[in-house]
């Protein structure tokens, strides 16, 4: 059975590199695993504006629907996290802070891009997700300079077989799927 992973672009500007990181994330795909493309600027979430916490599951908004439909419909997910200021970017947290339920038990697979592989970044994510109860699978730390150029084109470095260890560690918190 194929196993459906979600793939999320976490930078939305417009000369981004993150877009081109996530491609190169989603082609380390193993056979056996549907890896998909996720833009946050396609998803397009407003700023967290539910009047009811969501852990409450009481969603108003079309777009929180929709974003928790699409959310949903993964059996993993793995974020590609760019590093902003020493942090993640807000536009991760606000679609991480939309949803609640959705995120209980996934497993998320995390990857981080940067001049020291978003470890900052990475690090400020973990008990954001420990919050959400989804299950964190930590992959590689991306170098820019050294595995991928800061115009985002890949090197021979870049560490393709830590990225398919991470599709199957991501691959194995998902039993009923193996
Ligand atoms: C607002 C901003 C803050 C940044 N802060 C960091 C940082 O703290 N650490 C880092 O390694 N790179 C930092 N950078 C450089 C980014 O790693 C680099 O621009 C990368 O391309 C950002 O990902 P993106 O192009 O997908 O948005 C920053 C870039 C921006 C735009």
């Amino acid at each position: 059975m194929s196993m459906r992973i979600g793939v999320v672009i976490s930078s939305t500007r417009s000369t981004r590199i993150g877009d081109k990181v996530a491609a190169w994330v989603a082609q380390q795909a193993p056979e056996g695993v549907e890896a998909q493309l996720v833009d946050l600027r396609e998803v397009d979430l407003p700023f967290m504006d539910e009047p009811a916490k969501p852990a409450m599951g009481d969603y108003v908004h079309e777009t929180t629907k929709a974003w928790g439909e699409m959310v949903s419909g993964f059996d993993a997910m793995i974020f590609v996290v760019a590093e902003y200021n020493g942090g993640y970017t807000a536009q991760l947290k606000n679609a991480v802070d939309t949803l609640f339920a959705e995120w209980n038990d996934l497993p998320i697979g995390v990857v981080g891009y940067g001049y020291g592989g978003a470890a900052r970044a990475v690090a400020a994510l973990e008990p954001v997700l420990a919050t959400v109860k989804a299950v964190r699978v930590p992959g590689p730390g991306l170098l820019i300079g050294q595995h991928l150029s800061p115009e985002g084109e890949f090197l021979q470095a870049a560490p393709a077989d830590e990225m398919r260890a991470l599709f199957e560690a991501v691959r194995a918190q998902a039993p009923a799927l193996v």
